[in-house]
């Protein structure tokens, strides 16, 4: 699929879908969209009076034209309210569109939107984002695709004729996204530590990274006995991941991301019981995807910043080497760790993670993990946890995610919580009482970083997957975080 930026009029566009928006109580047709409804012979004026369609954001319908027409289908797109719009909205107008002319088999498609605030290159890329993310297709199960109705072939945003740098901005993004999504999806057999090594090879030699990889010898050498507490019981060997980007010249900032990467979680000895959705447990490694999929996009935007993308990836399983239930692990900075339940294992690999990035002299550290349940009870499957000590890399992470659509909420790292998580023999348990169970984690997590970098952590067990279709996401995975981590990389500060 190509999506271009064009000038041409709306009235004057030729081909199968085009596309409009419309706000909420819209009452009266202006400018183009007014003459646009005479040669429609006023249907759109006759959809909104028989209030059909009322402009509710992400409703949408579509009018056909008679044959006569340069254009075959008018898709109309709801915009909410027009004091509410923002760049959200119109990634996910777009994403509607998009999924709507696919519906109605169009292989050509123009978008005509509001430009946000004046900001062509902004809204073309949001445009152009949700396009992508919404016709995403994953096919790679299917011994042959299902769906066999034509594909969108090419995409026109109107009103945004050289746009292309934008564009591209958003297709680079979106592969970053596609890869993310397409890890997540694979199933346990198919995405493997050693897999997830040859991906970040990959992207190594596409994009110019560096790569290292930490085989087992080299964790045990750093001493990673957390990190190889939990892989001990998994036939395939731990692969700790470590790509960096680094600029030319000078770099303006110094950034670590680091990935929860379990490819897949039994619970261990801890094993997950009925309900607890083992099935699921291939989503494990969302935050490794969402990092891999981040020093994908990054390494082809090239920003003047050094990025450095950090996995510790292993299984969490069942063997007769399985670390028992109560097994005490040494972590690489030298804190003890009484194993008290099998199925925090993320915390634990997390844990030598961590250590790893804090000795690289970074300014900040960012983990993105699908650590806990309770975090999806908090917060719903739609919303990550923000926990972090520090309100300036809230604030820039708060802003990076209102620009990507990905919702972050902040919760507190209640001090007195760690409480939960003391130990009569070691330094720490590694779960604490089931009450604030995602605080206790991010707590858990602060014990392996040092007070000299700013560090945040993103609990992304909910919006990993999304179960039904959700503006430009699902169903399946969705790849969330490699937005926001890019926006936050790219930002100013
Ligand atoms: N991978 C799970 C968390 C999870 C749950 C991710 C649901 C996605 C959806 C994690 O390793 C885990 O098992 N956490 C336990 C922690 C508990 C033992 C303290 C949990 O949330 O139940
Ligand atoms: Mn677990
Ligand atoms: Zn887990």
């Amino acid at each position: 699929m190509e999506i271009r930026g064009s000038n041409t009029p709306l009235l004057e566009w030729t081909g199968d879908g085009l596309a409009i928006g419309l706000f909420e109580d819209a009452v009266e047709l202006t400018g183009e969209l007014a003459t646009l409804d005479e040669k429609l012979a006023g249907s759109i004026k006759e959809l909104i009076a028989e209030e059909e369609f009322k402009g509710k954001q992400g409703s949408s319908t579509s009018i056909r034209v008679g044959s006569h027409s340069p254009v075959r289908k008018v898709i109309v797109v709801g915009l909410g309210k027009p004091e509410a719009l923002k760049l959200e909205t119109l990634r996910r107008a777009a994403a509607v569109a998009a999924r709507t002319a696919k519906k109605q088999r169009c292989k050509t498609l123009a978008i005509h939107l509001p430009i946000l605030n004046d900001d062509q290159a902004q809204t073309a890329q949001a445009l152009a984002e949700g396009v992508q993310l919404a016709l995403y297709q994953d096919n790679r199960f299917k011994s042959e695709p299902e769906d066999k109705s034509p594909q969108v072939e090419q995409v026109d945003l109107l009103g945004l004729g050289g746009q292309e740098a934008a564009i591209t901005r958003a297709n680079q993004i979106a592969s970053g996204v596609f890869l993310a999504r397409q890890l997540v999806a694979a199933p346990a057999n198919s995405v493997t530590p050693i897999t997830m090594a040859e991906t970040a090879t990959q992207i190594a030699s596409d994009h110019g990274l560096q790569l290292e990889i930490l085989e087992q010898e080299d964790c045990e050498k750093l001493n990673m006995g957390a990190f190889l507490g939990v892989a001990k019981a998994s036939d395939l060997p731990p692969k700790f991941i470590h790509l960096t980007y680094k600029p030319e010249g000078t770099p303006r900032r110094k950034l670590a991301i680091i990935g929860k990467g379990l490819t897949f979680d039994s619970g261990g000895l801890n094993i997950k019981g009925a309900g607890s959705g083992i099935e699921t447990m291939k989503i494990d490694m969302g935050g490794a995807a969402a990092t891999l999929g981040a020093a994908k996009a990054i390494g082809q935007l090239k920003p003047d910043v050094e990025v450095h993308f950090i996995s510790a990836v292993t299984e969490n399983m069942i063997s007769g080497h399985a670390m028992h239930p109560g097994d005490i692990l040494t972590a690489s900075n030298g804190k003890t760790i009484e194993v008290n339940n099998t199925d925090a294992e993320g915390r634990l690999t997390l844990a030598d993670a961590l250590v790893f990035a804090d000795k690289l002299g970074v300014d900040a550290i960012i983990d993105l993990a699908t650590l806990t349940g309770a975090c999806v009870v908090a917060l719903g499957e739609d919303i990550a946890g923000l926990f972090t000590p520090d309100d300036a890399l809230a604030t820039q992470l708060e802003k990076a995610s209102e620009i990507s659509g990905e919702k972050i909420w902040r919760l507190p790292m209640e001090e007195k919580y760690f409480e939960g998580l003391k130990s009569g023999l070691a330094d720490m348990k590694n779960t604490g009482p089931r009450a604030g169970g995602s605080i206790t984690a991010a707590l858990f997590l602060k014990q392996f970083v040092k007070d000299t970098a700013a560090w945040a952590h993103l609990d992304v067990a909910g919006p990993v997957w999304a179960e039904k279709e959700n503006g430009y996401n699902g169903p399946g995975a969705t790849g969330f975080g490699v937005r926001t981590l890019v926006n936050w990389v790219l930002s100013e500060v």
